[in-house]
């Protein structure tokens, strides 16, 4: 059976990774500055993390949601104490477009409508109600169009305020940081706005902090720069640092029947020992302070630059804008001078790596950025 080719391939095959390395069949190792799109949270094989899943699977691997699993609380528990959203409660599951899906069923369940205001460059995943509210028609087959999905430019807060105003809005849904679309920040002021606009006029907000949370712009979520509460918060990648989980961050004032949301593989074992690692390192090895610092000294860094137009982001989620196309700079770093970096779209490069990245590999990436850059025509 040939496999169904839906993705373009470099032609690397990475065989070990250990902290910010990955190294290929022939040994050659390579600065992981994209985190395997901003799933490595802790570092590559990280030995807690290693250890902790296999003595869970040489307990058990996987029953159902039917019985006791201590670990879902276990997880819950942790993530609340580290998030700082002890009263939320949790809906686990097993990708990011399945917590974005269960988010806008809990926000249609809730308000009996329909409408979803999402946002231009918004990702949100690829399944029918996620898909719906992306920003790529490319992406969006005729059985996924919601003729009610309406994408507004991000911080345009009066067009958001007149969307409202037609009564039939069931939810606002943001990414904390727009990864996808190329690094753009939602400001304090309109998050702000939106959750007030939203809790006066009974509108689900919901953060997509898929991308931007567990630590990745240096505080456990993005919009808690904002200081802002909203109703609903999706979590993936970085939560598994590579095992497939997902989650939906419920607000108190939702509350659950049973079959309203559920999974199969939702909250495993397995899953569970992987994100309670994630939590556990997160927190003593001090991670997200450590994305913070070593974030901002990228960005001023990459801000010296002549060649570069535009630096954005927050933490270590940052994207690169350049006048011209990226590719040929892409291309040089990773197979010249052996550094893997993320994309997003033809002008911007995106840093995503994993949060225990240290000074010396962000001055490293700049001493030979600042090669590639010189050879440039
Ligand atoms: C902001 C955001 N939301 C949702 C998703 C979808 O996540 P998944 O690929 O796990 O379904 C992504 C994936 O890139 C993302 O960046």
């Amino acid at each position: 059976m040939k496999l169904f080719d839906v993705y373009p391939l470099f032609n690397i095959e990475p065989v070990k990774a250990e902290g910010t390395f990955v190294f290929d069949k022939n040994g050659q190792r390579y600065l992981d500055l994209y985190g395997g799109h901003a799933v490595i949270s802790i570092g590559h094989s990280h030995p807690h993390y290693v250890q902790t899943i296999t003595a869970q699977l040489e307990k058990i691997g996987f029953y159902s949601n039917s019985i006791q699993n201590p670990l879902q609380q276990e997880l819950a528990r942790k993530l609340g104490e580290l998030s700082g959203m002890n009263d939320y409660q949790l809906f686990l599951c097993n990708s990011g477009a399945e917590a974005n899906e269960n988010a806008l069923k809990l926000a249609s369940f809730h308000t009996g409508k329909t409408k979803v205001i999402a946002f231009k460059k918004s990702f949100h995943g690829r399944t029918s109600a996620a898909v719906a509210i992306t920003d790529n028609e490319k992406i969006v087959a005729p059985i996924n169009f919601r003729p009610d999905a309406v994408l507004i430019e991000l911080n345009d807060f009066q067009a958001v305020i007149a969307e409202i105003a037609k009564g039939d809005v069931a939810a606002v849904i943001l990414e904390g940081i727009q990864g996808i679309g190329g690094i753009h920040l939602p400001t304090h002021e309109f998050l702000q706005g939106l959750q007030t606009v939203c809790n006066d006029n009974n509108v689900v907000l919901i953060l997509d902090e898929i991308q931007s949370g567990y630590g990745r712009s240096g505080m456990f979520f993005a919009f808690q720069f904002a200081g802002i509460q909203p109703d609903l918060v999706t979590v993936a990648k970085g939560m598994g640092n590579g095992f497939p989980i997902g989650g939906v961050l419920i607000h108190p004032k939702y509350e659950a029947w049973h079959g309203m949301l559920g999974t199969t593989f939702g909250g495993n074992y397995l899953a569970c020992a992987a994100g309670i690692a994630v939590l556990d390192v997160l927190k003593s090895q001090k991670l997200m302070a450590n994305a913070g610092e070593v974030g901002n000294f990228l960005m001023e860094e990459l801000r010296k630059v002549k060649a570069i137009k535009e630096v954005r982001g927050q933490g270590l989620m940052i994207g690169i804008e350049f006048e011209n196309s990226v590719a040929p700079i892409r291309q040089k770093l990773l197979f010249e001078k052996k550094i893997f970096t993320g994309v997003s779209g033809q002008h911007v490069i995106r840093l995503l790596p994993p949060l225990n990245l240290k000074k010396e590999d962000a001055k490293y990436f700049i001493e030979k950025l600042k090669e590639v850059l010189a050879e440039q025509p």
